[in-house]
Protein backbone atom coordinates (compact mmCIF):
# COMPACT_ATOMS: atom_id res chain seq x y z
CA UNK A 1 0.00 0.00 0.00
CA UNK A 2 1.43 3.32 -0.96
CA UNK A 3 1.06 5.37 1.88
CA UNK A 4 -1.00 8.62 1.76
CA UNK A 5 0.62 10.49 4.70
CA UNK A 6 4.45 10.68 5.61
CA UNK A 7 5.22 7.89 7.48
CA UNK A 8 7.51 7.99 10.69
CA UNK A 9 10.26 5.36 11.80
CA UNK A 10 10.25 4.13 15.29
CA UNK A 11 13.91 4.56 15.83
CA UNK A 12 14.69 5.34 19.28
CA UNK A 13 11.29 6.18 20.46
CA UNK A 14 10.74 4.37 23.80
CA UNK A 15 7.25 3.91 25.15
CA UNK A 16 7.14 5.85 29.02
CA UNK A 17 3.38 4.86 29.86
CA UNK A 18 0.36 2.30 28.54
CA UNK A 19 -2.24 4.01 27.38
CA UNK A 20 -4.17 2.63 30.42
CA UNK A 21 -1.69 4.00 33.05
CA UNK A 22 -1.83 7.85 33.21
CA UNK A 23 -3.27 9.59 37.09
CA UNK A 24 -3.65 12.50 38.15
CA UNK A 25 -0.02 11.69 40.39
CA UNK A 26 1.54 12.66 36.61
CA UNK A 27 0.31 16.10 35.86
CA UNK A 28 3.21 18.02 34.93
CA UNK A 29 5.10 14.94 33.85
CA UNK A 30 6.14 14.14 30.28
CA UNK A 31 4.74 11.34 28.92
CA UNK A 32 5.09 9.06 25.55
CA UNK A 33 2.68 6.83 24.69
CA UNK A 34 2.15 4.66 21.77
CA UNK A 35 -1.41 2.68 20.39
CA UNK A 36 -4.33 2.96 17.56
CA UNK A 37 -6.18 6.25 17.36
CA UNK A 38 -9.79 4.57 18.83
CA UNK A 39 -11.23 8.42 17.93
CA UNK A 40 -10.32 11.52 16.52
CA UNK A 41 -12.44 15.38 17.41
CA UNK A 42 -11.56 18.26 15.56
CA UNK A 43 -12.88 21.06 16.82
CA UNK A 44 -11.13 23.50 14.47
CA UNK A 45 -8.39 25.12 16.81
CA UNK A 46 -8.16 22.01 19.35
CA UNK A 47 -8.04 18.27 17.64
CA UNK A 48 -8.63 15.57 20.43
CA UNK A 49 -7.42 12.22 20.29
CA UNK A 50 -8.39 9.26 22.28
CA UNK A 51 -5.25 6.98 21.92
CA UNK A 52 -6.18 3.02 22.78
CA UNK A 53 -3.73 0.55 23.55
CA UNK A 54 -4.43 -3.12 25.14
CA UNK A 55 -4.42 -1.52 28.55
CA UNK A 56 -6.75 1.80 27.55
CA UNK A 57 -7.20 5.14 26.48
CA UNK A 58 -5.90 8.59 26.90
CA UNK A 59 -7.00 11.48 25.36
CA UNK A 60 -3.90 13.72 23.60
CA UNK A 61 -4.87 17.34 22.97
CA UNK A 62 -3.24 18.85 19.83
CA UNK A 63 -3.51 22.57 20.14
CA UNK A 64 -3.13 25.21 17.10
CA UNK A 65 -0.73 26.98 18.82
CA UNK A 66 1.69 24.23 18.33
CA UNK A 67 1.57 23.99 14.51
CA UNK A 68 3.79 21.43 13.27
CA UNK A 69 1.88 19.23 15.76
CA UNK A 70 -1.28 19.95 15.25
CA UNK A 71 -1.14 19.53 11.11
CA UNK A 72 0.33 15.94 11.77
CA UNK A 73 -2.62 15.39 14.29
CA UNK A 74 -4.95 16.62 11.46
CA UNK A 75 -3.85 13.85 9.08
CA UNK A 76 -4.94 11.01 11.43
CA UNK A 77 -7.76 8.81 10.81
CA UNK A 78 -9.22 6.15 13.26
CA UNK A 79 -7.23 2.90 13.78
CA UNK A 80 -3.69 4.66 12.57
CA UNK A 81 -0.84 3.50 14.55
CA UNK A 82 0.98 6.63 16.43
CA UNK A 83 3.64 7.59 19.00
CA UNK A 84 2.00 10.47 21.14
CA UNK A 85 4.91 13.14 22.99
CA UNK A 86 3.56 16.17 25.68
CA UNK A 87 2.91 16.89 29.02
CA UNK A 88 0.43 15.32 31.27
CA UNK A 89 -2.10 18.14 32.39
CA UNK A 90 -5.01 17.68 35.10
CA UNK A 91 -8.24 18.61 33.01
CA UNK A 92 -10.73 20.92 34.41
CA UNK A 93 -13.90 19.41 36.67
CA UNK A 94 -15.99 20.03 33.84
CA UNK A 95 -14.05 17.88 31.75
CA UNK A 96 -13.49 15.05 33.66
CA UNK A 97 -14.46 11.16 31.94
CA UNK A 98 -15.06 9.41 34.82
CA UNK A 99 -15.90 6.62 31.97
CA UNK A 100 -12.30 5.72 32.09
CA UNK A 101 -9.67 5.33 34.75
CA UNK A 102 -7.28 7.92 32.71
CA UNK A 103 -10.59 10.24 32.38
CA UNK A 104 -8.34 13.01 35.35
CA UNK A 105 -5.92 13.98 32.67
CA UNK A 106 -5.03 14.48 29.06
CA UNK A 107 -1.31 14.57 27.46
CA UNK A 108 -0.97 17.59 25.63
CA UNK A 109 0.87 17.01 22.70
CA UNK A 110 4.15 18.45 21.39
CA UNK A 111 5.33 15.89 19.18
CA UNK A 112 3.46 12.85 17.18
CA UNK A 113 4.72 9.72 15.14
CA UNK A 114 2.66 8.25 12.45
CA UNK A 115 3.66 4.59 12.58
CA UNK A 116 1.07 3.14 10.07
CA UNK A 117 -2.08 4.20 8.74
CA UNK A 118 -5.02 1.97 8.10
CA UNK A 119 -7.76 1.43 6.11
CA UNK A 120 -11.32 2.24 7.53
CA UNK A 121 -11.73 -0.69 9.93
CA UNK A 122 -14.98 -3.14 8.38
CA UNK A 123 -16.73 -2.52 11.74
CA UNK A 124 -16.84 -0.01 14.97
CA UNK A 125 -14.22 -0.79 17.39
CA UNK A 126 -17.10 0.32 19.92
CA UNK A 127 -18.75 -2.92 21.39
CA UNK A 128 -21.93 -1.22 21.64
CA UNK A 129 -22.03 -1.76 18.27
CA UNK A 130 -23.36 -5.27 16.75
CA UNK A 131 -21.37 -6.88 14.08
CA UNK A 132 -21.98 -9.98 12.55
CA UNK A 133 -19.48 -12.99 13.48
CA UNK A 134 -18.93 -13.39 9.89
CA UNK A 135 -17.34 -10.36 9.45
CA UNK A 136 -15.71 -10.79 13.21
CA UNK A 137 -14.21 -14.18 11.90
CA UNK A 138 -13.00 -12.68 8.33
CA UNK A 139 -11.21 -9.67 10.37
CA UNK A 140 -10.51 -11.25 13.18
CA UNK A 141 -7.19 -9.28 13.66
CA UNK A 142 -9.25 -6.28 13.86
CA UNK A 143 -11.76 -7.94 16.13
CA UNK A 144 -9.60 -8.95 18.66
CA UNK A 145 -8.48 -5.38 18.55
CA UNK A 146 -11.91 -4.58 20.39
CA UNK A 147 -12.33 -4.14 24.32
CA UNK A 148 -14.65 -7.06 24.72
CA UNK A 149 -11.96 -9.26 22.75
CA UNK A 150 -8.71 -8.19 24.32
CA UNK A 151 -10.21 -8.34 27.69
CA UNK A 152 -11.19 -11.97 27.24
CA UNK A 153 -7.78 -12.69 25.67
CA UNK A 154 -6.58 -11.58 28.50
CA UNK A 155 -8.68 -13.17 30.91
CA UNK A 156 -7.73 -16.33 29.46
CA UNK A 157 -3.94 -15.93 29.70
CA UNK A 158 -4.36 -14.72 33.34
CA UNK A 159 -6.17 -18.00 33.96
CA UNK A 160 -3.70 -19.95 32.12
CA UNK A 161 -1.14 -18.52 34.63
CA UNK A 162 -3.39 -18.96 37.86
CA UNK A 163 -3.82 -22.47 36.53
CA UNK A 164 0.48 -22.67 36.42
CA UNK A 165 0.66 -21.59 39.63
CA UNK A 166 -1.91 -23.33 41.24
CA UNK A 167 -0.06 -26.66 39.87
CA UNK A 168 3.53 -25.89 40.07
CA UNK A 169 2.74 -25.05 43.58
CA UNK A 170 1.81 -28.48 44.47
CA UNK A 171 4.69 -30.12 42.73
CA UNK A 172 3.40 -30.73 39.47
CA UNK A 173 5.76 -30.75 36.34
CA UNK A 174 4.45 -29.48 32.81
CA UNK A 175 5.07 -32.17 30.50
CA UNK A 176 4.75 -31.89 26.38
CA UNK A 177 3.39 -34.76 24.72
CA UNK A 178 3.49 -35.50 20.41
CA UNK A 179 0.55 -34.13 18.61
CA UNK A 180 1.50 -36.29 15.97
CA UNK A 181 0.66 -40.16 17.11
CA UNK A 182 -1.54 -42.42 17.08
CA UNK A 183 -5.46 -42.88 17.53
CA UNK A 184 -6.54 -42.00 21.45
CA UNK A 185 -9.55 -43.66 22.79
CA UNK A 186 -12.04 -40.55 23.51
CA UNK A 187 -15.09 -41.82 21.17
CA UNK A 188 -14.70 -38.59 18.51
CA UNK A 189 -13.50 -39.32 15.07
CA UNK A 190 -9.36 -38.36 14.08
CA UNK A 191 -8.22 -35.53 12.38
CA UNK A 192 -5.50 -37.75 9.92
CA UNK A 193 -2.26 -36.41 8.99
CA UNK A 194 -0.39 -38.32 6.06
CA UNK A 195 3.34 -39.37 6.10
CA UNK A 196 5.20 -38.40 3.12
CA UNK A 197 7.93 -40.98 3.84
CA UNK A 198 5.60 -44.13 4.69
CA UNK A 199 3.09 -43.16 1.73
CA UNK A 200 -0.60 -44.78 3.19
CA UNK A 201 0.58 -44.16 6.64
CA UNK A 202 -1.08 -41.38 9.12
CA UNK A 203 -0.77 -39.79 12.39
CA UNK A 204 -3.63 -38.87 14.40
CA UNK A 205 -3.96 -35.84 15.87
CA UNK A 206 -4.75 -36.68 19.62
CA UNK A 207 -7.88 -36.32 21.02
CA UNK A 208 -6.28 -36.10 24.50
CA UNK A 209 -2.77 -36.90 25.65
CA UNK A 210 -4.73 -39.61 27.37
CA UNK A 211 -2.18 -42.72 27.20
CA UNK A 212 0.90 -40.47 26.99
CA UNK A 213 0.10 -39.06 30.59
CA UNK A 214 -0.33 -42.68 32.36
CA UNK A 215 2.95 -43.52 30.56
CA UNK A 216 4.10 -40.65 32.55
CA UNK A 217 3.30 -42.23 35.94
CA UNK A 218 4.10 -45.42 34.64
CA UNK A 219 7.45 -43.54 33.94
CA UNK A 220 8.02 -42.38 37.33
CA UNK A 221 6.80 -38.30 37.07
CA UNK A 222 4.03 -38.47 39.26
CA UNK A 223 2.34 -35.27 39.01
CA UNK A 224 2.20 -34.17 35.28
CA UNK A 225 0.33 -31.58 33.83
CA UNK A 226 0.14 -29.57 30.80
CA UNK A 227 -2.21 -26.96 29.12
CA UNK A 228 -2.25 -28.94 25.78
CA UNK A 229 -4.56 -28.35 22.33
CA UNK A 230 -6.64 -31.22 21.46
CA UNK A 231 -8.11 -32.17 18.60
CA UNK A 232 -11.63 -33.93 17.69
CA UNK A 233 -13.73 -34.52 14.31
CA UNK A 234 -16.97 -34.17 15.86
CA UNK A 235 -20.26 -32.00 15.43
CA UNK A 236 -19.58 -28.54 16.85
CA UNK A 237 -21.51 -26.71 19.05
CA UNK A 238 -21.34 -23.36 21.28
CA UNK A 239 -19.25 -25.31 23.74
CA UNK A 240 -17.11 -27.31 21.20
CA UNK A 241 -14.17 -26.89 19.18
CA UNK A 242 -12.40 -29.22 16.67
CA UNK A 243 -9.31 -27.92 18.61
CA UNK A 244 -9.54 -26.76 22.14
CA UNK A 245 -7.40 -26.49 24.96
CA UNK A 246 -7.13 -28.63 28.07
CA UNK A 247 -5.81 -28.56 31.69
CA UNK A 248 -4.55 -31.76 31.67
CA UNK A 249 -3.19 -33.31 34.61
CA UNK A 250 -2.40 -37.01 36.12
CA UNK A 251 -1.34 -37.98 39.10
CA UNK A 252 0.60 -41.23 40.91
CA UNK A 253 -0.47 -43.13 43.82
CA UNK A 254 -4.10 -40.80 44.50
CA UNK A 255 -7.51 -41.70 45.28
CA UNK A 256 -10.26 -39.61 44.02
CA UNK A 257 -10.19 -37.68 46.83
CA UNK A 258 -6.64 -36.15 46.33
CA UNK A 259 -7.94 -34.96 42.37
CA UNK A 260 -10.43 -33.24 43.85
CA UNK A 261 -7.99 -31.11 46.26
CA UNK A 262 -5.84 -30.79 43.58
CA UNK A 263 -8.27 -29.09 40.95
CA UNK A 264 -10.21 -27.43 44.12
CA UNK A 265 -6.87 -25.56 44.77
CA UNK A 266 -6.69 -24.76 41.34
CA UNK A 267 -9.91 -23.72 40.87
CA UNK A 268 -9.71 -21.49 43.66
CA UNK A 269 -6.61 -19.92 42.48
CA UNK A 270 -7.92 -19.19 39.05
CA UNK A 271 -11.27 -17.42 40.56
CA UNK A 272 -9.04 -15.10 42.52
CA UNK A 273 -8.25 -13.35 38.60
CA UNK A 274 -11.61 -12.31 39.15
CA UNK A 275 -11.38 -11.11 42.90
CA UNK A 276 -13.61 -13.83 44.04
CA UNK A 277 -13.38 -16.54 46.76
CA UNK A 278 -14.31 -20.45 46.13
CA UNK A 279 -15.34 -22.00 49.29
CA UNK A 280 -14.44 -25.16 49.49
CA UNK A 281 -14.86 -28.20 49.18
CA UNK A 282 -16.86 -28.10 46.54
CA UNK A 283 -20.20 -30.17 46.78
CA UNK A 284 -20.42 -33.61 45.37
CA UNK A 285 -23.30 -35.53 43.95
CA UNK A 286 -23.31 -38.47 42.96
CA UNK A 287 -24.32 -39.55 39.18
CA UNK A 288 -27.48 -41.31 40.35
CA UNK A 289 -28.08 -38.65 43.22
CA UNK A 290 -27.52 -35.78 40.33
CA UNK A 291 -30.10 -37.55 38.45
CA UNK A 292 -32.62 -37.74 40.68
CA UNK A 293 -32.47 -34.04 41.93
CA UNK A 294 -31.36 -32.32 38.66
CA UNK A 295 -32.26 -35.14 35.55
CA UNK A 296 -29.20 -34.31 34.21
CA UNK A 297 -25.49 -34.86 34.99
CA UNK A 298 -24.50 -31.56 34.97
CA UNK A 299 -26.49 -29.90 37.29
CA UNK A 300 -26.80 -25.97 37.49
CA UNK A 301 -27.13 -25.55 41.11
CA UNK A 302 -28.27 -21.94 40.69
CA UNK A 303 -31.46 -23.08 40.74
CA UNK A 304 -32.89 -25.85 43.09
CA UNK A 305 -33.75 -29.29 42.86
CA UNK A 306 -36.40 -30.82 41.28
CA UNK A 307 -38.56 -33.66 43.90
CA UNK A 308 -39.99 -37.18 42.78
CA UNK A 309 -43.29 -37.22 44.66
CA UNK A 310 -44.71 -40.30 43.17
CA UNK A 311 -45.45 -41.49 46.72
CA UNK A 312 -47.77 -38.41 47.71
CA UNK A 313 -49.67 -39.23 44.83
CA UNK A 314 -49.76 -42.78 44.18
CA UNK A 315 -53.21 -44.40 43.28
CA UNK A 316 -54.13 -40.40 41.87
CA UNK A 317 -53.46 -42.12 37.73
CA UNK A 318 -51.68 -38.15 37.46
CA UNK A 319 -49.03 -40.36 35.24
CA UNK A 320 -48.93 -44.12 34.26
CA UNK A 321 -47.65 -46.33 37.34
CA UNK A 322 -44.38 -47.07 38.45
CA UNK A 323 -43.00 -43.62 36.09
CA UNK A 324 -42.04 -40.62 38.50
CA UNK A 325 -43.66 -37.77 39.08
CA UNK A 326 -41.71 -34.46 39.43
CA UNK A 327 -42.01 -31.55 41.11
CA UNK A 328 -40.41 -29.02 39.89
CA UNK A 329 -40.21 -25.83 40.99
CA UNK A 330 -38.58 -22.13 40.34
CA UNK A 331 -38.38 -18.82 42.53
CA UNK A 332 -39.16 -15.75 42.68
CA UNK A 333 -41.27 -15.47 39.57
CA UNK A 334 -43.63 -13.23 40.53
CA UNK A 335 -46.74 -15.46 39.58
CA UNK A 336 -47.39 -16.37 36.08
CA UNK A 337 -50.42 -15.66 33.67
CA UNK A 338 -52.30 -18.15 31.87
CA UNK A 339 -50.55 -17.94 28.79
CA UNK A 340 -47.18 -18.58 30.35
CA UNK A 341 -48.53 -21.43 32.31
CA UNK A 342 -49.24 -22.79 28.84
CA UNK A 343 -46.33 -22.19 27.40
CA UNK A 344 -44.79 -24.38 30.13
CA UNK A 345 -47.27 -27.01 29.43
CA UNK A 346 -46.24 -26.75 25.94
CA UNK A 347 -42.22 -26.66 26.49
CA UNK A 348 -43.16 -30.03 28.64
CA UNK A 349 -45.15 -31.58 26.07
CA UNK A 350 -41.97 -31.27 23.44
CA UNK A 351 -40.24 -33.12 25.52
CA UNK A 352 -43.03 -35.66 25.96
CA UNK A 353 -44.09 -34.90 29.48
CA UNK A 354 -47.95 -34.15 30.78
CA UNK A 355 -47.51 -30.86 33.22
CA UNK A 356 -50.29 -29.94 35.34
CA UNK A 357 -49.23 -26.28 35.65
CA UNK A 358 -51.82 -25.09 38.53
CA UNK A 359 -51.11 -25.60 41.66
CA UNK A 360 -54.04 -23.97 42.86
CA UNK A 361 -56.12 -26.23 40.95
CA UNK A 362 -53.88 -29.07 42.83
CA UNK A 363 -54.21 -27.66 46.00
CA UNK A 364 -58.07 -28.18 45.89
CA UNK A 365 -57.81 -31.93 44.25
CA UNK A 366 -54.53 -33.38 46.92
CA UNK A 367 -54.38 -30.78 49.89
CA UNK A 368 -51.85 -32.96 51.60
CA UNK A 369 -50.13 -34.17 49.62
CA UNK A 370 -49.38 -30.66 47.76
CA UNK A 371 -48.93 -29.40 51.53
CA UNK A 372 -46.21 -31.91 51.67
CA UNK A 373 -45.13 -30.92 48.41
CA UNK A 374 -44.74 -27.71 49.46
CA UNK A 375 -42.66 -28.52 52.33
CA UNK A 376 -40.12 -30.36 50.26
CA UNK A 377 -39.50 -27.52 48.07
CA UNK A 378 -40.15 -24.80 49.88
CA UNK A 379 -42.15 -22.92 47.10
CA UNK A 380 -43.80 -19.95 48.06
CA UNK A 381 -47.10 -18.31 46.79
CA UNK A 382 -45.16 -16.75 44.08
CA UNK A 383 -42.90 -19.32 42.63
CA UNK A 384 -43.24 -21.64 39.56
CA UNK A 385 -44.47 -25.07 40.86
CA UNK A 386 -45.60 -27.79 38.06
CA UNK A 387 -45.77 -31.49 38.84
CA UNK A 388 -44.71 -33.53 35.56
CA UNK A 389 -44.08 -37.25 34.54
CA UNK A 390 -44.61 -39.34 31.69
CA UNK A 391 -48.47 -38.17 29.81
CA UNK A 392 -48.35 -41.66 28.28
CA UNK A 393 -47.16 -45.23 29.25
CA UNK A 394 -43.50 -45.55 28.61
CA UNK A 395 -42.25 -46.86 25.36
CA UNK A 396 -38.79 -46.53 26.54
CA UNK A 397 -36.09 -49.18 27.93
CA UNK A 398 -35.24 -46.45 30.63
CA UNK A 399 -38.93 -44.85 31.98
CA UNK A 400 -37.80 -43.68 34.83
CA UNK A 401 -33.81 -41.96 33.71
CA UNK A 402 -36.31 -40.62 30.30
CA UNK A 403 -38.71 -38.52 32.71
CA UNK A 404 -36.07 -37.16 34.81
CA UNK A 405 -33.75 -36.01 32.20
CA UNK A 406 -37.04 -34.19 30.04
CA UNK A 407 -38.11 -32.63 33.55
CA UNK A 408 -34.20 -31.86 34.06
CA UNK A 409 -34.41 -29.97 30.72
CA UNK A 410 -38.04 -28.27 31.46
CA UNK A 411 -36.98 -26.99 34.42
CA UNK A 412 -33.67 -25.10 33.14
CA UNK A 413 -36.51 -24.09 30.46
CA UNK A 414 -38.35 -22.37 32.72
CA UNK A 415 -35.35 -20.77 34.79
CA UNK A 416 -33.92 -19.49 31.38
CA UNK A 417 -37.46 -18.30 30.21
CA UNK A 418 -37.57 -15.98 33.16
CA UNK A 419 -34.69 -15.36 33.91
CA UNK A 420 -34.62 -12.03 31.90
CA UNK A 421 -37.28 -10.78 33.91
CA UNK A 422 -36.28 -12.28 36.94
CA UNK A 423 -32.22 -12.94 37.26
CA UNK A 424 -32.31 -16.06 38.45
CA UNK A 425 -29.78 -17.30 36.81
CA UNK A 426 -26.81 -14.82 37.45
CA UNK A 427 -23.47 -15.20 34.86
CA UNK A 428 -21.49 -14.19 37.84
CA UNK A 429 -22.73 -16.10 40.47
CA UNK A 430 -20.16 -19.52 39.88
CA UNK A 431 -21.79 -22.79 40.96
CA UNK A 432 -19.37 -25.73 40.99
CA UNK A 433 -19.98 -29.40 41.55
CA UNK A 434 -18.79 -32.39 41.05
CA UNK A 435 -20.72 -34.98 40.28
CA UNK A 436 -19.29 -38.62 41.16
CA UNK A 437 -19.38 -42.34 40.60
CA UNK A 438 -20.83 -42.33 37.28
CA UNK A 439 -21.96 -45.43 35.61
CA UNK A 440 -19.02 -47.57 33.86
CA UNK A 441 -20.66 -48.30 31.04
CA UNK A 442 -23.23 -47.38 28.35
CA UNK A 443 -25.32 -49.08 26.12
CA UNK A 444 -24.72 -48.39 22.46
CA UNK A 445 -28.02 -49.01 20.87
CA UNK A 446 -26.20 -49.04 16.76
CA UNK A 447 -23.16 -51.01 18.24
CA UNK A 448 -25.65 -53.15 20.07
CA UNK A 449 -22.83 -53.45 22.93
CA UNK A 450 -21.72 -51.94 25.97
CA UNK A 451 -19.37 -48.87 25.66
CA UNK A 452 -16.89 -47.40 27.92
CA UNK A 453 -19.05 -44.16 29.87
CA UNK A 454 -15.65 -42.34 30.32
CA UNK A 455 -12.96 -44.20 28.39
CA UNK A 456 -11.39 -47.81 28.35
CA UNK A 457 -8.94 -47.20 31.04
CA UNK A 458 -11.13 -46.46 34.05
CA UNK A 459 -11.11 -48.03 37.04
CA UNK A 460 -14.46 -49.84 38.41
CA UNK A 461 -15.31 -48.89 41.91
CA UNK A 462 -13.55 -51.75 44.21
CA UNK A 463 -16.93 -52.88 45.19
CA UNK A 464 -18.26 -53.35 41.85
CA UNK A 465 -15.43 -55.58 40.45
CA UNK A 466 -17.36 -58.92 40.81
CA UNK A 467 -20.12 -56.94 38.64
CA UNK A 468 -17.73 -56.20 35.31
CA UNK A 469 -18.80 -59.40 33.53
CA UNK A 470 -22.67 -60.00 35.51
CA UNK A 471 -24.19 -56.77 35.61
CA UNK A 472 -22.15 -53.70 33.77
CA UNK A 473 -25.46 -51.69 34.12
CA UNK A 474 -25.01 -51.50 37.70
CA UNK A 475 -21.19 -51.06 37.33
CA UNK A 476 -20.68 -47.68 38.77
CA UNK A 477 -16.40 -46.53 37.79
CA UNK A 478 -13.71 -44.30 40.06
CA UNK A 479 -15.02 -41.31 38.25
CA UNK A 480 -15.76 -37.72 38.08
CA UNK A 481 -16.88 -34.47 36.31
CA UNK A 482 -16.86 -30.98 37.68
CA UNK A 483 -19.49 -28.71 36.85
CA UNK A 484 -20.43 -25.34 36.32
CA UNK A 485 -23.77 -23.90 35.94
CA UNK A 486 -24.41 -26.31 34.08
CA UNK A 487 -21.48 -26.84 31.61
CA UNK A 488 -19.17 -29.86 32.37
CA UNK A 489 -15.91 -28.37 32.83
CA UNK A 490 -13.43 -31.66 33.29
CA UNK A 491 -14.08 -35.33 32.96
CA UNK A 492 -11.64 -37.63 34.46
CA UNK A 493 -11.40 -40.99 36.43
CA UNK A 494 -8.64 -43.20 38.83
CA UNK A 495 -7.21 -45.31 36.21
CA UNK A 496 -6.33 -49.05 36.11
CA UNK A 497 -3.57 -49.80 36.50
CA UNK A 498 -3.12 -53.77 37.03
CA UNK A 499 -2.97 -55.64 33.87
CA UNK A 500 -5.27 -58.41 34.89
CA UNK A 501 -8.41 -55.54 35.53
CA UNK A 502 -7.86 -53.98 31.71
CA UNK A 503 -8.33 -57.59 30.08
CA UNK A 504 -11.73 -57.55 32.56
CA UNK A 505 -12.87 -54.42 31.50
CA UNK A 506 -11.48 -54.89 27.75
CA UNK A 507 -13.65 -58.36 27.71
CA UNK A 508 -16.89 -56.63 29.10
CA UNK A 509 -16.83 -54.28 26.43
CA UNK A 510 -16.11 -57.17 23.96
CA UNK A 511 -12.73 -56.07 22.82
CA UNK A 512 -10.72 -59.07 21.15
CA UNK A 513 -7.08 -59.37 23.10
CA UNK A 514 -6.24 -59.01 19.39
CA UNK A 515 -8.11 -55.84 18.77
CA UNK A 516 -6.63 -54.53 22.51
CA UNK A 517 -3.25 -55.56 21.95
CA UNK A 518 -3.22 -53.61 18.51
CA UNK A 519 -4.87 -50.34 19.14
CA UNK A 520 -3.27 -50.23 22.99
CA UNK A 521 -0.59 -52.44 22.59
CA UNK A 522 1.80 -50.22 24.26
CA UNK A 523 -0.05 -49.31 27.38
CA UNK A 524 -0.62 -52.79 28.10
CA UNK A 525 2.96 -53.55 27.84
CA UNK A 526 3.83 -50.73 29.99
CA UNK A 527 0.74 -51.99 32.95
CA UNK A 528 3.16 -55.10 33.10
CA UNK A 529 6.40 -52.93 33.45
CA UNK A 530 5.91 -51.67 37.25
CA UNK A 531 2.37 -49.24 36.36
CA UNK A 532 1.96 -47.10 39.56
CA UNK A 533 -1.70 -46.43 40.62
CA UNK A 534 -2.80 -43.57 38.88
CA UNK A 535 -5.60 -41.04 38.34
CA UNK A 536 -6.27 -37.29 36.92
CA UNK A 537 -8.73 -34.85 35.26
CA UNK A 538 -9.05 -32.85 32.00
CA UNK A 539 -10.75 -29.50 32.05
CA UNK A 540 -11.73 -27.65 29.50
CA UNK A 541 -10.04 -24.40 29.16
CA UNK A 542 -11.70 -22.79 26.86
CA UNK A 543 -14.88 -23.71 28.83
CA UNK A 544 -13.66 -22.17 32.00
CA UNK A 545 -12.71 -18.83 30.19
CA UNK A 546 -16.16 -18.77 28.86
CA UNK A 547 -17.93 -18.77 31.92
CA UNK A 548 -15.53 -16.09 33.97
CA UNK A 549 -16.19 -13.84 31.12
CA UNK A 550 -20.13 -14.35 31.19
CA UNK A 551 -20.01 -15.39 26.81
CA UNK A 552 -22.07 -17.91 25.69
CA UNK A 553 -19.79 -19.39 23.14
CA UNK A 554 -16.04 -20.58 23.46
CA UNK A 555 -15.50 -19.00 20.03
CA UNK A 556 -15.43 -15.49 22.19
CA UNK A 557 -12.78 -16.80 24.41
CA UNK A 558 -10.28 -18.09 21.14
CA UNK A 559 -8.09 -16.36 19.04
CA UNK A 560 -8.75 -17.57 16.12
CA UNK A 561 -11.99 -20.03 16.83
CA UNK A 562 -13.60 -22.68 13.61
CA UNK A 563 -17.01 -21.63 12.63
CA UNK A 564 -19.68 -24.19 13.20
CA UNK A 565 -18.75 -25.59 9.95
CA UNK A 566 -15.02 -26.24 10.94
CA UNK A 567 -13.62 -23.51 8.66
CA UNK A 568 -11.63 -20.33 9.50
CA UNK A 569 -13.39 -17.68 7.44
CA UNK A 570 -9.73 -15.43 7.90
CA UNK A 571 -7.35 -18.13 6.52
CA UNK A 572 -9.81 -20.14 4.53
CA UNK A 573 -8.98 -23.18 5.67
CA UNK A 574 -9.62 -26.09 5.63
CA UNK A 575 -8.41 -26.26 1.62
CA UNK A 576 -7.36 -28.07 -1.64
CA UNK A 577 -3.89 -28.64 -2.07
CA UNK A 578 -2.34 -28.87 -5.15
CA UNK A 579 -1.72 -32.30 -6.90
CA UNK A 580 1.64 -31.86 -6.80
CA UNK A 581 1.57 -32.35 -2.94
CA UNK A 582 -1.20 -34.78 -2.53
CA UNK A 583 1.43 -37.03 -5.30
CA UNK A 584 3.85 -36.80 -2.51
CA UNK A 585 2.26 -37.89 0.19
CA UNK A 586 0.79 -41.33 -2.31
CA UNK A 587 -3.79 -39.64 -2.07
CA UNK A 588 -5.35 -39.49 -4.67
CA UNK A 589 -8.61 -37.93 -4.39
CA UNK A 590 -11.83 -39.65 -5.44
CA UNK A 591 -14.35 -37.78 -7.64
CA UNK A 592 -16.88 -35.70 -5.00
CA UNK A 593 -19.82 -37.79 -4.91
P1 LIG B 1 -13.13 -35.52 28.11
O1 LIG B 1 -13.27 -36.11 26.76
O2 LIG B 1 -14.33 -35.57 29.00
O3 LIG B 1 -11.98 -36.27 28.95
O4 LIG B 1 -12.63 -34.03 27.98
C1 LIG B 1 -12.32 -33.24 29.11
C2 LIG B 1 -12.87 -31.83 28.97
O5 LIG B 1 -12.41 -31.22 27.76
C3 LIG B 1 -13.40 -30.32 27.29
N1 LIG B 1 -13.78 -30.68 25.91
C4 LIG B 1 -13.98 -29.78 24.92
N2 LIG B 1 -13.93 -28.44 24.91
C5 LIG B 1 -14.16 -27.81 23.75
N3 LIG B 1 -14.42 -28.43 22.59
C6 LIG B 1 -14.47 -29.79 22.53
N4 LIG B 1 -14.70 -30.40 21.35
C7 LIG B 1 -14.25 -30.53 23.74
N5 LIG B 1 -14.23 -31.85 24.07
C8 LIG B 1 -13.93 -31.91 25.37
C9 LIG B 1 -14.60 -30.42 28.20
C10 LIG B 1 -14.37 -31.76 28.86
O6 LIG B 1 -14.97 -31.83 30.13
N6 LIG B 1 -8.69 -37.84 28.70
C11 LIG B 1 -9.93 -37.48 29.38
C12 LIG B 1 -9.66 -36.80 30.70
C13 LIG B 1 -9.14 -37.72 31.77
O7 LIG B 1 -9.71 -38.82 31.96
O8 LIG B 1 -8.19 -37.32 32.46
C14 LIG B 1 -10.73 -36.53 28.47
O9 LIG B 1 -10.25 -36.01 27.48
O10 LIG B 1 -14.53 -29.36 29.14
Amino acid sequence: MQPSVPLDFLGELRRTHSCGELRASAAGQRALIMGWVHRRRDLGGVIFIHLRDRDGVTQCVFEESDSQAHAKAELLRQEYVVAVEGHVKLRSDATINPAIPTGEVEIVADSVWILNESRTPPFPMEETVDVSEEARLKYRFVDLRRPRMQRNIMLRSRVSFAVRQALYAQGFLEIETPFMTRSTPEGARDYLVPCRVQPGTFYALPQSPQIFKQLLMVAGYEKYFQIVRCFRDEDLRADRQPEFTQIDLEMSFPQQERVYETVEALLANVLKVLGKDLPLPLPRLTYDQAMRSYGSDKPDLRLPPFHVVSDLFAGAGLVPDGTPLVAIHVPGTGGLSRKERDEIKDAGKERGLRVFDDPKRLERDYPEAMAKVREMTGAGPDDVLVLAGFGEAPKSARPEEDVLKACGQLRLWIGTRYNERHKLLDPMDFRFLWVVDFPMFEWDEEDNRWMAAHHPFTSVLDEHIGKLTDDPAGCRAKSYDVVLNGVELGSGSIRIHRRDVQSKVFAALGFSDEEARRRFGFLLDALEYGAPPHGGIALGLDRLVMILAGEQSIRDVIPFPKTAKGTDLMCEAPAEVPERNLRELGISLRAPR
